[in-house]
């Protein structure tokens, strides 16, 4: 019902009235009243004057289902769409609904995470109605060998998206985005798999969207797009631009596992090919390295400082 009279008082220039309103939905305007109501209490300012009915004069950025569903482009990716207040992390509750039977192309999205989970255990910072934050459960018929490129499929459709809404973001190999040298997004990718077959893969996206400041342990290291830019930017529509980018890119995955278009994107916009990296190897030894670039399969090609050459799967790297 509040989805319904918000969209009536949208598609209304001006004023539209209560009788109006009840005629379209076939309501009684006890329950328009009612449903104005709580939008109000949602953040939404809405003018009513006797005879003339009600305006909608002011949206708070709020994640809208409803928006979404009409700037999406995909066949499946977000057709089935989750948006909630708070939840402890998307990516939890999305592994609860994968393992309900929730079907590929899910996104559960939400303004506020009490637990918001990060990469090697660490927590994830979640400002309120700030950040982007949301997880997509996809069901690959693929074997798990491949779903290590599944997450660079996400950062390509996110440089994707980011590009479309006017900037340049770099990609840190695997699963990171720049922007001027900062972390805007990251990437937390989980599955649950045999040996020859993915049950699912959930892929969790924390992009920094609105905030303008960060709490100290991260201050230095992140921006977000409202930092970058100096101005505030729909959520919504870039979820969309997100979910509108990445379908077609996995497809291609599905299509060509061996040469597939994300691969190109992330090469171009490597933040790492031809700088000097660290990382810990296989057998816990802190390693120096130049990056060659990504291999066919998603590797970081690197070379070791006595000329070995060495193709990183996953983990972290630092510059
Ligand atoms: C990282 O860079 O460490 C990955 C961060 C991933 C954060 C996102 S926010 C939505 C989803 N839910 C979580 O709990 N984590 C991911």
């Amino acid at each position: 019902m509040k989805d319904s009279v918000l969209q009536a008082l949208r598609q209304s220039d001006g004023f539209v009235s209560g009788q109006k309103i009840c005629a379209l939905l076939g309501v009684t305007r006890a329950a328009v009243w009612k449903a104005v109501q709580m939008l109000r209490s949602d953040g939404y300012l809405i003018e009513a004057q006797p005879r003339r009915g009600y305006r909608l004069a002011f949206e708070p950025d709020r994640l809208d289902r409803m928006k979404l569903a009409e700037l999406l482009t995909t066949c499946r990716i977000g057709r089935s769409c989750e948006i909630l207040a708070q939840v402890d992390s998307t990516n939890t509750l999305c592994r609860t609904r994968a393992r309900e039977g929730a079907s590929d192309g899910l996104v559960i999205a939400a303004e506020h995470q009490t637990a918001g989970r990060g990469r090697s255990g660490r927590t994830w910072h979640s400002d309120q109605c700030q950040a982007l934050q949301f997880s997509l459960l996809l069901r690959p018929a693929l074997p798990p060998s491949r779903a290590a490129l599944i997450t660079q499929i996400g950062a390509a459709a996110m440089a994707q998206a980011l590009v479309s809404a006017g900037f340049e973001p770099q990609i840190k190999w695997p699963n990171d985005l720049l922007l001027n040298g900062k972390k805007v997004c990251g990437i937390l990718t989980e599955m649950s798999c045999e040996l020859d077959r993915i049950h699912w893969v959930i892929m969790g996206v924390g992009l920094n969207v609105n905030q303008t400041d960060f709490p100290p342990d991260i201050e230095g290291i992140a921006t977000s797009l409202a930092a970058v830019s100096g101005k505030t930017h729909d959520r919504t529509a870039l979820l969309a631009k997100f979910l509108n980018a990445f379908e077609p890119l996995f497809d291609d995955y599905l299509a060509n596992p061996a040469s597939p278009q994300a691969l190109e994107i992330c090469r171009r916009r490597s933040s790492l090919t031809g700088r000097e990296i660290s990382f810990t190897d296989d057998a816990g030894l802190a390693q120096k390295a130049i990056v060659l670039g990504i291999d066919s399969v998603g590797r970081l090609e690197v070379r070791l400082a006595d000329g070995q050459l060495r193709r990183l799967l996953s983990g972290e790297v630092h510059l």
